[in-house]
């Protein structure tokens, strides 16, 4: 089965029609980046991505739920019809990124220049900590013709990756969070992934008791190539009866 056959049809309902009362989770369409842009810039405010700002997480959150390599879940209230939870997971991190690159590469670029154009402290952090990563990543993708990087010693375990999930601070403690976590577990499971992983703030200022309560396990601290300090956590798919969550809503 290829990435694309994995792919959900866009609003397609399917084991995201659920969630806590009142509230839906189901999969992103374009429209809803004019609620996730925002949401993404209220709710997580110190990632590096938002400080390119609305525009940017507009173009963003549209280019990661096309890629057929990951998912993005929304929680919408019935009532109102506000987008009021997102979550960002990729099912293959390698190709995910090679289709940013390839299919949304220039326009995501040009949004990131012309940001850091106008903010010199930007461009400095971005020139810094990031620029030459992503630079060789980019170029590593070109010169692969496309292709994703494997593992030399036989075939890789199937790793996906949280990358952010948010809940607008109105509707926290209902298990919103919980039931978009849990769509991204069923969606990961139903692709043939073993693990699932993510890294959090340590802390308080991470979310590591939320994940821990869904049954994530915590493995360390990490320490980005850019010297940012992380709390590392995984979760297992393949046995799922060794580490079954309390209280996921599903
Ligand atoms: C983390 C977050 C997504 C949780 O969303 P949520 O909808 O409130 O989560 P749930 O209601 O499903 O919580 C389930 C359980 O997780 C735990 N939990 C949730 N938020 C917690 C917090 N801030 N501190 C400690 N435990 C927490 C609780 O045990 C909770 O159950 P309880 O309410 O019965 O005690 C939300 O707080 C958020 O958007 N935070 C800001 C963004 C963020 O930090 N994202 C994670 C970055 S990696």
């Amino acid at each position: 089965m290829t990435g694309r056959d994995r792919r959900p049809a866009e609003g397609g309902r399917g084991p995201f029609a659920s969630g806590p009362g009142g509230v839906r989770v189901r999969f992103f369409t374009h429209h809803d980046a004019t609620w996730t842009a925002p949401l993404h810039l209220r709710e997580l405010p110190g990632g590096f991505i938002t400080r390119f700002g609305e525009g940017f997480l507009e173009s963003y959150h549209r280019a990661f739920a096309r890629s057929p390599h990951a998912v993005v879940a929304v929680a919408e209230d019935l009532a109102t019809g506000r987008v009021v939870g997102a979550l960002f997971g990729t099912l293959d991190t390698r190709a995910h990124y090679g289709f940013l690159v390839r299919h949304h590469g220039p326009e995501l670029a040009v949004r990131i220049f012309v940001r850091a154009a106008r903010d010199s402290v930007l461009a400095r952090d971005l020139v810094r900590s990031r620029a030459a990563r992503y630079a060789r990543g980019v170029v590593r993708y070109l010169f692969s013709g496309g292709r994703t990087a494997r593992a030399k010693d036989g075939p890789a375990e199937r790793v996906g990756l949280l990358e952010h999930v948010m809940v607008d601070a109105g509707y926290r403690r209902r298990g919103v969070g919980s039931a978009l976590v849990a769509a991204y577990e069923e969606r990961a499971r139903a692709a043939g992934l073993e693990r699932l992983e993510l890294v959090t703030l340590p802390g308080e200022r991470g979310a590591g008791a939320f994940y821990e309560r869904l049954g994530w396990r915590p493995g360390g601290e990490r320490v980005s190539r850019s010297g940012e300090r992380f709390a590392f956590y995984s979760r297992p798919l393949v046995d799922a009866s060794a580490s079954s969550p309390r209280g996921s809503t599903g």
